[in-house]
This record gives structure tokens, C-alpha cells and sequence, in this order.
């Protein structure tokens, strides 16, 4: 097999665009993900992330990279508000319109309304959930911290209520995201279906 190969020094002298699709496909497919939130005043807010990631079990924390702060970050904005945030899986019905959440709306303005995707909340929970997701998260803001080498953000969450279609959920609790419908980002734009193969137990030696 034939192969490209890049060095620093080529990486370094990229187009921008080029650079950016290379570095964000490189590192394997992501999560595919809408992050909803609400202001202090009611706005509601809704943004496609493929940082998202799981930082512990027990207790239960994930967290996600937002991009540097050198324009407005509704989302982020809104959780240092209220203290809260949904994460709500992408799908293979919604993630069109997921993907239209990326662009810079006013900060007055919900894209719920925007993209059409209906917000739905749970009980008392502040933020609202994406009606459309079939596995959808419940997060408490937990702390950030700055990632000096580029001026990201590492955001952490913990994990305060899940929700996932009984037919996707095996007998030990695992979610099997591919019978959730559950898609995967390849880089920036390319969303993708999957596969489960096989479980493999966990071994221990
Ligand atoms: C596929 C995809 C994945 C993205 N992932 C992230 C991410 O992980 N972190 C981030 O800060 N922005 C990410 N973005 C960009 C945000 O969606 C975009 O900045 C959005 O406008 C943020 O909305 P907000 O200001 O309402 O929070 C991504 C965009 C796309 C298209």
C-alpha cells in the first residue's frame, strides 16, 4: 500500500484548511455529540462537539475540549451560568441539523428554534435535552482548566443522569451505541455509521 506522510515541517506550512482536516481526522473517529444549555435568562442554547470524553466511571465524569475564548462560547457561557448542561447523542435522523448548531448564531437566539430540533426537559433539570436523541446525558459543571500549549479549555462534567432506548441496553448495562442509531465523526464534516463486531471481556492477569 502506497502511503502520504507528513512531518512537522510539512504539517507547519499546511493551508489552514488542509491542516485542519488533516489534524482532526488523524486521531480516530470521535464522539458526535450536542451539548444543550440554557442562560441565566432562559436562552436556550444547543452546539455539535466531538471532544466529548469519558474521564472516569466513580464517580462518573466526562469532560470536552472547547475552543479557545477569543470569541463568545455560548455554551460555555451558559453552563458557568446555571451549572449544568445535557449531552445528547447525534443520530443518523438529526445530524444535519445537528451539524447546522456549529455556526455563530447571536447569543439571543436558541438553535432549538433555528436548526428544528425540539428541547424537552426532565423534571427539574435546568438545561434542556435534545427530544430527537435517543441517548441523552444529564451533567453538573464540575471545574476547567487551561490547556496552555493552545488556548483550549478542558471542561469537566459529572455525569448526574443517563438515558438510553431499552433495546440498546445489554443485560450488564452496556450500550450498545451502534443499536442506538449512534453516530461517529470522522474529523470535522464526515459523520458515520457503525458496527458492533464483538464484546470482548475484560480481562485481568
Ligand atoms: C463536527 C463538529 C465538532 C465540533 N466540536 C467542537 C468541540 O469539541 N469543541 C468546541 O469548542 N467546538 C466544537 N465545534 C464548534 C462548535 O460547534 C461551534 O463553535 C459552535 O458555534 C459553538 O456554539 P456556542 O457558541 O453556542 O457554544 C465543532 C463543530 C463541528 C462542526
Amino acid at each position: 500500500m502506497q502511503k502520504k506522510k507528513w512531518s512537522l515541517a510539512d504539517i507547519e506550512v499546511l493551508e489552514k484548511k488542509k491542516r485542519l482536516h488533516l489534524i482532526n481526522s488523524c486521531t480516530g473517529y470521535k464522539s458526535a455529540n450536542l451539548i444543550g444549555s440554557i442562560s441565566s435568562d432562559g436562552v436556550e442554547n444547543l452546539a455539535v462537539f466531538s471532544s466529548i470524553v469519558h474521564l472516569g466511571s466513580d464517580p462518573a465524569f466526562l469532560g470536552f475540549i472547547l475552543r479557545p475564548t477569543t470569541v463568545p462560547r455560548h455554551s460555555f457561557a451558559n453552563i458557568l451560568e446555571t451549572g449544568y448542561f445535557t449531552v445528547n447523542h447525534v443520530n443518523e435522523s438529526i445530524y444535519k441539523k445537528g451539524h447546522d448548531t456549529s455556526l455563530s448564531y447571536p447569543k439571543e437566539q436558541s438553535e432549538f428554534e433555528i436548526v428544528g430540533l425540539t428541547p424537552e426537559y426532565q423534571n427539574d433539570f435546568i438545561a434542556p435535552f435534545v427530544k430527537e436523541a435517543s441517548v441523552k446525558i444529564g451533567c453538573k459543571y464540575s471545574s476547567h482548566y487551561d490547556i496552555k500549549e493552545n488556548g483550549t479549555i478542558l471542561v469537566t462534567g459529572q455525569i448526574i443522569s443517563i438515558e438510553a432506548p431499552v433495546e440498546a441496553v445489554d443485560h450488564d448495562l452496556f450500550i450498545d451505541l451502534s443499536r442506538a442509531n449512534t453516530l461517529t465523526i470522522n474529523g470535522l464534516d464526515g459523520y458515520a455509521k457503525t458496527q458492533t463486531i464483538e464484546r470482548i471481556p475484560y480481562k485481568k492477569l
